[in-house]
């Protein structure tokens, strides 16, 4: 059976006018399907246009050209109905890399996680909801007495805790999560990876997991895509661009992971990139599934 495709965005461009001389072209001509389940990674370097796109298939941001599909229905634009826009605040879930700021800090954490429901009118009542607000605390690693704090009470792993709790709330379909362990300590983001990997097992939700790094995005996604100046330079299921990457840029980030392996280590060589070759015009299909930039030079 064809797995179903949750999302789908086709030619996403976004353009930033900057004022009438300067302009920013974020996203140039990018596609990329999510299918029900899945994970598919995102990883590129700062500025590169990741949280543009999470912006646009959330639908939070129109694109300039290009459109984007949950469930077979335009996300954004004058085909997005009211009913499309409710169902996809309750369908689709941002976490962000910063949650401090993206937490409320006169809320409670009892109010953070029930606002969701809150805005949502959820059906089973407040009682049910306050239920599952404990139960996705405990899920998260975090205990009751967590209800009735707030979020400047918390150390960042714990606020990324609530925040991802939050995401539950309403039992999303897709969470994009924007670079969700960027701003933590490195033992932190190893706890946090952890938990995001018992949920996608336990919860079956699909996910676009956006990274600077390829070794973020390993061990959670399914299929990674690699972002390099706006365009998807690479596409491959995830074993196999890790062992066939056919990009420079590809290469490159590889090249440049650490590995805790003092032999390894010792005959790696961190392959730089020239950034002065052209990235290629249309992504090719390599292998099955395996897609990259081209004309390579
Ligand atoms: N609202 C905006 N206005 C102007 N420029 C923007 C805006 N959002 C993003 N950009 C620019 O678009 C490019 C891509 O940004 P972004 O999507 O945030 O990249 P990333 O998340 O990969 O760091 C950057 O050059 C950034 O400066
Ligand atoms: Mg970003």
């Amino acid at each position: 059976m064809e797995k179903e495709l949750i999302l789908e965005a086709t030619h996403l461009c976004q353009t930033f006018h900057m004022n009438e001389h300067s302009r920013v072209d974020a996203v140039r001509d990018v596609s990329l399907t999510i299918h029900r389940g899945e994970v598919l990674g995102l990883v590129g370097e700062s500025g590169c246009g990741k949280s543009t796109i999470a912006r646009l298939v959330t639908g939070i941001e129109q694109p300039a050209a290009g459109s984007v599909l949950f469930e077979g229905l335009p996300v954004s634009g004058p085909h997005a109905d009211a009913v499309q826009k409710k169902k996809l605040h309750q369908k689709v879930q941002l976490i962000f890399q910063d949650s401090a700021a993206a937490l409320n800090p006169r809320m409670t954490v009892q109010k953070i996680l029930l606002e969701p429901v809150h805005i949502q009118k959820f059906k089973a009542g407040k009682k049910a909801a306050l239920q599952k607000a404990i139960h996705l605390l405990a899920e998260v690693g975090l205990n009751e007495t967590y209800l009735s704090k707030y979020p400047g009470e918390l150390s960042g792993g714990q606020r990324q805790r609530v925040a991802i709790a939050r995401s539950l709330m309403l039992d999303p379909e897709l969470i994009v999560a924007d670079e969700p362990i960027s701003s933590l300590d490195i033992s932190i983001q190893a706890q946090i990876m952890m938990l995001f990997l018992h949920l996608r097992q336990e919860r079956k939700f699909s996910m676009l997991f956006i990274a600077h790094d390829l070794s973020a995005v390993r061990f959670i996604s399914d299929r990674v895509a690699v972002m390099l100046q706006g365009k998807v330079v690479e596409l491959a299921p995830t074993e196999e661009l890790f062992q066939n990457p056919l990009h420079p840029y590809t290469r490159s980030l590889l090249s440049s992971i650490h590995v805790p392996d003092p032999v390894f280590e010792r005959n790696k060589r961190s392959i730089p990139y020239d950034r002065t070759l052209p990235l290629g015009d249309t992504l090719h299909e390599k292998q099955p599934g395996h897609f990259v930039l081209e004309p390579l030079h």
